[in-house]
């Protein structure tokens, strides 16, 4: 039986079952585009009898795959130990964040070893070389080509080892010339992406395609084709830093929560090999409303300061400004110091910030907030020797995190000496804690607050005391 065809929003990607003028998903007007399904078996189901596959055993086959290293540690790091024949990688982000610089940077590495192609459709060759020189690639054997026809580029690579590694630059641009609609719409950006998705697998080679984030954030951007390929990575970073952050959202040969972290430099993108010391660096020693968060990211501890600040509210509905956080965990943080230590914030503008652009997304991060907030309340410094973290419970219970001991030994390293911390902790992980840092057990938020020097007299009248350890 032939499939109906559907019809399909250009716009948002939502899909119809007749034509109509304006989609009522995202009011677009003359977005809506017939896409006919291409019929799988001609014949029909019913007819011609399908053939017989093999099955298989778990245990059989290949042993390890043979990666591609890009050279760049971080970049391999998060994508699981380097790039997988045969496999397709998404990198996404905000135009301008440094995709192409990167990529660009990868593919010189790869290939004085593997041979690597980098087609562009944004660039001109001769920009590519200007950029290669200023990446101090420039005589690396890549192949370069400027084009946006994905037939053109599929006839290019379909042939026995062209190319280990190629880079499509950016998925936006591309386009197949069987569909009607313009680059950079959803049918066009999942044909390119399936078609070459295809051919990498038949050629295998990794393909690493790009895909610019769009204003509205998903919109025919990179989302709509994170379902085709094996590994999305996002890059991001805040403008006026030079940190980026590479960090896996999808990823079926390694772990998804891995970061890479990078410095853009004059001379492109730069490894950073200590993050918690980069991140630290500016950092002034005895200020109120900053404390220092102990996370960590992937397998790596990651420090990073927290800074609050808290002040009257000229407005009905007070300010809480996030930056680098989740701003409905602040709303708890913030709900549960009212209620259960009766730390008095309504009335009052909260801005909370984490130092140096990184988007921190881990739980944990709950104490050191409460410390941030807190100390940024009484204009008391938090210890500046100190390292917080903890998950907040409802109730003001401090949680167990993962991977105490991680957290504890960087935080050694760098010089903290004190932490405070979760009492109880995760099962099974009582490691011998690290040397040279002294623990401070926290079961209850209320206890927290003694350590800051919170005076018990600014509690909101009706809530039980502080309990002062
Ligand atoms: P780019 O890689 O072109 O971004 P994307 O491909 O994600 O759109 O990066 C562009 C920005 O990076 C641009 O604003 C300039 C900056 N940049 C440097 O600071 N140093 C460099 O060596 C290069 C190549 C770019
Ligand atoms: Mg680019």
């Amino acid at each position: 039986m032939a499939k109906a065809p559907r019809y399909v929003c250009q716009s948002c990607g939502a899909s119809h079952t007749k034509w109509s003028g304006r989609c009522e998903a995202c009011d677009a007007w003359n977005s809506i585009v017939e896409e006919v399904p291409i019929e799988i078996a001609p014949k029909g189901l019913g007819g011609a009898k399908g053939r017989v596959i093999q099955l298989e055993t778990l245990d059989g086959g290949e042993t390890e795959i043979e990666r591609i290293t890009t050279g760049i540690k971080e970049f391999d790091r998060v994508l699981g130990g380097g790039l997988v024949p045969g496999s397709a990688v998404l990198v996404g982000g905000d135009p301008g964040i440094g995709k192409s610089t990167l990529l660009l940077q990868a593919v010189g590495k790869i290939a004085p070893h593997a041979p690597c192609v980098y087609v562009s459709g944004e660039e001109a060759v001769d920009q590519l070389r200007m950029r290669a020189s200023r990446l101090g690639v420039a005589h690396a054997p890549v192949k370069l080509a400027a084009a946006t026809s994905v037939r053109d580029i599929a006839a290019t690579l379909d042939q026995p080892n062209v190319a280990a590694a190629v880079v499509i630059d950016s998925i936006q641009t591309m386009y197949v010339d069987s569909l009607d609609s313009a680059p950079g719409t959803v049918s066009q950006v999942r044909s390119c992406c399936q078609e070459l998705v295809r051919l990498a697998k038949r050629r295998g080679f990794a393909a690493i395609l790009v895909g610019h984030v769009t204003k509205e954030g998903t919109i025919a951007g990179p989302r709509v084709v994170e379902h085709m390929v094996d590994t999305v990575l996002y890059f991001e970073g805040e403008r006026g830093h030079p940190f980026r952050i590479l960090r896996a959202f999808k990823n079926r040969f390694g772990p998804t929560d891995e970061i890479g972290v990078f410095e853009m430099t004059e001379r492109g993108l730069e490894e950073v090999e200590n993050p918690s010391a980069l991140f630290l660096a500016d950092r002034r020693g005895e200020a109120s409303g900053a404390v220092v968060f102990a996370g960590v990211e992937g397998t790596r501890p990651l420090l990073v300061e927290i800074q609050a600040l808290v002040a009257p509210s000229a407005l009905g509905t007070p300010r809480r400004a996030v930056i680098g956080w989740d701003p409905g965990r602040l709303a708890m943080v913030l709900a549960v110091l009212e209620a259960r230590c009766g730390v008095a914030l309504a009335g009052r503008d909260v801005y909370l910030n984490v130092a140096g652009g990184l988007r921190v997304t881990e739980p944990a991060a709950d104490l050191a907030v409460a410390a941030a907030l807190v100390s940024a309340l009484t204009g008391k410094p938090a210890p500046a020797d100190a390292v917080f973290f903890g998950e907040i419970g409802l109730s003001g219970e401090v949680r167990g995190v993962s991977q105490a001991d991680l957290r504890l030994k960087e935080a050694a390293k760098l010089g903290f000496d004190r932490a405070f911390a979760p009492k109880r902790r995760l099962k099974g992980r009582q490691a011998a804690r690290p040397e040279g840092i002294r623990v401070t057990d926290i079961a209850e938020l209320a206890e927290l607050l003694g350590h800051l020097g919170w005076d018990d007299d600014r509690r909101r009248p009706g809530i039980a005391a502080v309990r002062t350890p």
